[in-house]
């Protein structure tokens, strides 16, 4: 298992991405991925499956301390008693004393940081999680949510793949010493298919999707690929065992420039300009 480390946490590279998965869809997902050796799940409040990502766990047989456990507050919930009582009930859905990580999943800009980061490292403080952390957060945000943060953030979950230039995001979260991890790392669907990334995946019998979690890897960022399939579980585990070239990774990293973002809410923030 290889993980990114930033200030104290070992997050595993590679994690399930449970958005969308419900029911018995998302217990077997989570149960046949941490028996095939993940060791990372994501989910979020707003999901509506932490029910079922804990019943998976249970089902799997893991390890509590061998499975590295992400959940998330949305940007309603950030003054202190609603984070307190959304965090709670995660914690009732997953039937866990704690997670591993808690994320702000959207910051909410009518909200000081003060407050919401508070929020979030007062869940720190009472034993809640083991660290924290902020999602689609800007680089403007990241200085002011550290300039009054009490607990080190230890990540940035933001969206990345070949499709979009992430860079100045990237090296503000690096600056502060957090891990990145790249959400809809297969750009939702739109990675298999795709020419550039099927021809480096055939030089190495590897698939599209395989390069595209690989070319993530190499940047030094954790991908949470999500699928129900367990033939994609496997194979989006089964990127450590060959290595993209300078020239590969160069031309995926010109891919950049199609700037295709997949997620951009309404609350979005203003986002970084490449
Ligand atoms: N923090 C945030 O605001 C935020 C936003 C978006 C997502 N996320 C997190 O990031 C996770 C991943 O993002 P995402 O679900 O939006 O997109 P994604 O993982 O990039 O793409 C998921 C799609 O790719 C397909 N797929 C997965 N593995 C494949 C493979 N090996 N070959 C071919 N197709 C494959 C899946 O279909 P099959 O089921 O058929 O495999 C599914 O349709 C989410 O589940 C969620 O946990 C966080």
């Amino acid at each position: 298992m290889q993980f990114v480390e930033a200030h104290g946490a070992r997050i595993p590279t590679i994690g399930l991405g449970t958005m969308t998965l419900k029911e018995d869809i998302c217990v077997q997902a989570v149960k046949n991925a941490l028996q095939m050796g993940y060791h990372h799940l994501d989910t979020a409040a707003h999901y509506g499956n932490e029910k079922e990502n804990g019943e998976g766990f249970r089902a799997s047989g893991a390890r509590r301390e061998d499975v590295f456990i992400c959940t998330k507050v949305r940007q309603g919930d950030l003054n202190p008693d609603d984070f307190q009582r959304v965090i709670d009930q995660s914690l009732v859905n997953l039937k866990l004393p704690y997670v591993d990580l808690l994320l702000i999943h959207w910051n909410n800009k009518d909200i000081p940081f003060k407050v919401s980061v508070g929020s979030l490292c007062k869940a720190k403080k009472d034993g809640k999680t083991r660290h924290v952390g902020v999602a689609n957060f800007t680089t403007t945000m990241l200085d002011e949510a550290w300039a009054v943060t009490s607990e080190p953030l230890v990540c940035n979950q933001i969206e990345m793949h070949p499709f979009i230039n992430q860079d100045k995001v990237l090296a503000a979260s690096k600056k502060h010493g957090m891990a990145i991890v790249a959400y809809c790392p297969i750009a939702r669907g739109k990675v298999p298919g795709a020419d550039a990334l099927e021809r480096i995946g055939k030089a190495h019998g590897k698939t599209a999707a395989q390069v595209s979690l690989r070319y993530l890897v190499q940047r030094g960022v954790c991908a949470i690929p999500r699928t129900g399939t367990p033939d994609h579980l496997k194979q989006n585990l089964d990127v450590f065992d060959f290595e993209l070239s300078d020239g590969e990774m160069a031309e995926l990293k010109k891919l950049n420039a199609t700037n295709m973002r997949v997620v951009n809410p309404p609350h979005a923030p203003v986002w970084d300009t490449p």
